[in-house]
């Protein structure tokens, strides 16, 4: 079983304009990329910063629309949009930060910080089952 398979995946952004009349620059981010990742395996994706690999898992992860291309997980399209509507993949893809401890906010109490991702889930905390 193939757990992710990327097909022609491209994104771009636009920069910001460096003079009034001049056209907008575009950055190419991710450009045509095709992956496959076998259930079991591993995939590590190496590259100089600003080449695009948080980019990458982001639409991967159907956190940014693709300019064009397909993302399937476990052979089901990932389609960017609402979040409920990505909860069967939220519940077995989760991403683990470079820096954990700065994506925490120090305001809010532990708590809320466990309950926070059991809510966006829909997993009742009274349910035993
Ligand atoms: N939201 C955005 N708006 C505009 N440009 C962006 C945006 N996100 C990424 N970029 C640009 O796209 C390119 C790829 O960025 P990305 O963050 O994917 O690279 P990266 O390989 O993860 O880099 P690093 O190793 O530093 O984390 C960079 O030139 C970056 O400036
Ligand atoms: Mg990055």
């Amino acid at each position: 079983m193939t757990l992710f398979e990327a097909s022609g995946l491209t994104r771009a952004y636009r920069l910001p304009r460096t003079s009034l009349f001049g056209p907008a620059g575009v950055r190419h981010a991710v450009h045509n990329v095709d992956l496959s990742l076998p259930d079991g395996h591993s995939l590590g994706i190496v590259g100089e910063s600003g080449s695009g690999k948080s980019t990458l898992v982001r639409l991967l992860l159907g956190l940014e629309h693709p300019d064009a291309g397909t993302v399937r997980y476990r052979g089901r399209q990932v389609r960017p949009g609402r979040p409920r509507d990505l909860r069967w993949l939220r519940r077995e893809v989760q991403v683990v930060l470079q820096d954990p401890i700065g994506s925490l906010n120090p305001r809010m109490p532990v708590g809320a910080i466990v309950a926070e991702p059991l809510e966006c889930l829909g997993i009742d905390g009274n349910d035993n089952s």
